[in-house]
């Protein structure tokens, strides 16, 4: 049957959509924006927020792995593709999480608008849980992609604001992306062992690889940043307590991606 990748089009998701064709899958990706299919793999046009199109994306469909997410809405998305994966007798449901989403309270306006995200992804997979449907979550750490992202954004400051005491444990989204694709391929496990980059690095630590390796330098200005969601960065909630190393580091990351 045929394997639906939600955000087949993003990051992570065009990785697991090369490993389930190396697999031999069958794979479809749904995306917002109309594509005509290369490499064996069809798209079908579909929007999570508004529903349009979703149906026809799982019709036909034993495996989701969804990998859709945006700043904003991602419960209402969840909720949108198991109602559809449901009425379509979808076997086996594989979501991607952030490590922390339940250890990270999310309480107050500011939390809210600061680490939202955290408390979208927790919804997101109870969702998932709830729908009746066989299902497989796992939670990766910040991919190097999005600190590179961040690391650029913020190397364009004069100074550079460093939430201080806040710790990542960044890892490669090809490894995510591996180990998904592993997962889709068997039986549903439920929450399976946290996936993490080989090691801890201090925020100011990471920067500093950035701007070493783009040879640059910054005076880094430690911040301290309020309300319960940072403090429960600062204590570690977003790194994981045991589960899975992946084997790139940030160093060999940056080697390769920057020239
Ligand atoms: N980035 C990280 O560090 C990290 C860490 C842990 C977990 N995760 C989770 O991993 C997932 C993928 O992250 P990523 O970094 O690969 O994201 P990304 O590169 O930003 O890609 C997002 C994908 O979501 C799709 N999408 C967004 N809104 C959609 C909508 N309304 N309907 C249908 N598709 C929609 C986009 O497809 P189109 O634009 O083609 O429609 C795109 O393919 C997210 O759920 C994220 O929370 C990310």
């Amino acid at each position: 049957m045929t394997t639906l990748v939600t955000g087949g089009t993003g990051t992570l998701g065009r990785l697991v959509v090369a490993r389930l064709r190396e697999a031999h899958c069958q794979v479809r990706v749904l995306t917002r924006r109309a594509k005509e299919p290369v490499d064996g793999v069809e798209y079908a046009t579909g929007d999570l927020d508004t529903g349009e199109g979703v149906a026809d994306a799982v019709s036909g469909v034993g495996t989701i792995v969804h990998c859709a997410g945006s700043a904003r809405g991602d419960e209402e998305k969840a909720r949108r593709l198991v109602q559809a994966a449901a009425k379509a007798e979808v076997r086996h449901v594989v979501n991607i999480s952030v490590v922390g989403a339940e250890r990270i309270p999310v309480v107050s306006g500011l939390d809210r608008a600061m680490f939202g995200y955290f408390a979208a992804q927790r919804a997101a997979e109870q969702v998932i849980a709830d729908s009746g449907l066989p299902w497989t979550s796992l939670r990766a750490t910040q991919f190097h992609d999005l600190c590179l992202l961040v690391a650029r954004q913020l190397a364009k400051l004069p100074v550079i604001p460093v939430p201080a005491g806040f710790r990542f444990q960044p890892v490669d989204a090809a490894e995510v992306a591996a180990r998904l694709a592993d997962l889709a391929l068997g039986d549903p496990l439920g929450v399976v062992p946290d996936l993490a980059g080989p090691r801890a690095y201090g925020m100011a630590e990471l920067l500093r690889g950035y701007l070493r390796a783009t040879h640059r330098s910054r005076p880094l200005l430690p911040v301290r940043m309020p309300g319960g969601a940072a403090r429960a960065i600062r204590a570690g909630a977003n790194l994981p307590t045991g589960g899975d190393r992946g084997h790139r580091t940030w160093e060999e990351f940056l080697a390769e991606r920057l020239p």
